[in-house]
C-alpha cells in the first residue's frame, strides 16, 4: 500500500476522526511518525456487583490486564459501581427526591468520552440475570440512544456466578441486548473458549461468609476471561485505530 493511500485510509475513518474529535489534526500517518503520534483508544471495565473488590471485579482486572498485555498502546480504567447510588427510575423521567444522592451523571462524559473505544461490563449472576445494579446503570444509559453516543464502541460481558453453569451465559445474552440497543459492536470471547463473553465460576459463593471467592480456580473461567479482553481490544483497534486501511497491525 503507497503511503498517500494508506493517509486516505487513515484520515477517511470516521471512528478516527471522532476519537481524535473534530477539531484534531492528523500531522503524519503512523507509518511516518511512529507509535508516539497514535491516538490511545481506551477501554472500560464497569464491575456491576454491589460488593467492592469481590470476584466480578477481580475478573474484570484479569480482563483489563490480559488488554495490556495484547496491547500495549490500549489504556484501561476499571470502574466499580459498588457504592455509587444509581436510581433506576430516573430513566423513565421520575423526578428525585430533594437531597436524594445520584451518582450517574458524573459517569456520563467518562462513558460517552469519543477516547473510549470500547466498554466491558461484568456482573455478578443474581438469579440467572444481571444484577439490579447493572440494570439500574444500563436503564440510565438511555440518554445516550438518541445521539448515539455510544454508537461503534466495541462492547464485552462477562459475569460471575456461584455455581458453574448458574446462569452466566443467560445473563451475559441479557447485558448484550442492552449494548446492542446502543448500537454498540458487540463481541464475545475467542476460541479455544466459546463463544459469548466470559464466563466465570466464584466457587463457592462468599455471599454468606463475606469473603472473596477464588475465581482462579476456576481456569476455563478466566481464560474465556482474557479471551474476552484480547477480541474487544483486537476490534477496539481496528475499529478506531486503523480505521479501513487497516494500516496499524495489532503488536
Ligand atoms: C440475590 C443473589 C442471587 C444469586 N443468583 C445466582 C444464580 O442464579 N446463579 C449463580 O451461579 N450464582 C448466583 N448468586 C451468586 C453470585 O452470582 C456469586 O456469589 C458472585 O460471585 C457474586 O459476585 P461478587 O463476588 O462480585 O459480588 C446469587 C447471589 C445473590 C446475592
Amino acid at each position: 500500500m503507497s503511503s498517500d493511500l494508506t493517509r486516505r485510509g487513515f484520515l477517511g475513518s470516521a471512528a478516527t476522526v471522532a476519537i481524535l474529535g473534530s477539531g484534531a489534526t492528523l500531522a503524519a500517518t503512523p507509518s511516518e511518525a511512529g507509535h508516539a503520534a497514535q491516538p490511545r483508544p481506551k477501554i472500560l471495565g464497569i464491575c456491576c456487583s454491589p460488593r467492592k473488590g469481590k470476584s466480578t471485579a477481580a475478573a474484570l482486572s484479569i480482563c483489563l490486564d490480559a488488554i495490556k498485555a495484547f496491547d500495549g498502546r490500549i489504556e484501561v480504567e476499571l470502574i466499580e459501581l459498588a457504592g455509587r447510588k444509581i436510581p433506576g427510575e430516573v430513566a423513565a423521567g421520575i423526578v428525585l427526591e430533594p437531597g436524594e444522592r445520584d451518582d450517574f451523571p458524573a459517569l456520563v462524559p467518562k462513558l460517552s468520552s469519543p477516547m473510549v473505544a470500547g466498554i466491558i461490563l461484568g456482573t455478578p449472576v443474581y438469579f440467572g440475570n444481571m444484577s439490579s445494579l447493572c440494570k439500574a446503570f444500563l436503564d440510565r444509559w438511555i440518554v445516550f440512544h438518541k445521539d448515539k453516543l455510544l454508537a461503534n464502541k466495541v462492547g464485552g460481558v462477562l459475569a460471575v456466578g456461584g455455581a458453574r453453569n448458574g446462569g452466566q451465559e443467560l445473563t451475559i445474552r441479557s447485558v448484550q441486548v442492552a449494548l446492542m440497543s446502543q448500537q454498540m459492536i458487540v463481541v464475545g470471547d475467542a476460541p479455544p473458549t466459546g463463544h459469548w463473553g466470559g464466563t466465570v465460576w466464584g466457587g463457592n459463593p462468599a455471599v454468606s461468609t463475606g469473603s472473596t471467592p477464588d475465581i482462579a480456580r476456576d481456569v476455563e473461567g478466566i481464560a474465556s476471561v482474557k479471551n474476552l479482553g484480547r477480541r474487544v481490544a483486537e476490534m477496539a483497534l481496528r475499529l478506531h485505530v486503523t480505521g479501513p486501511g487497516n494500516v496499524i497491525k495489532p503488536q
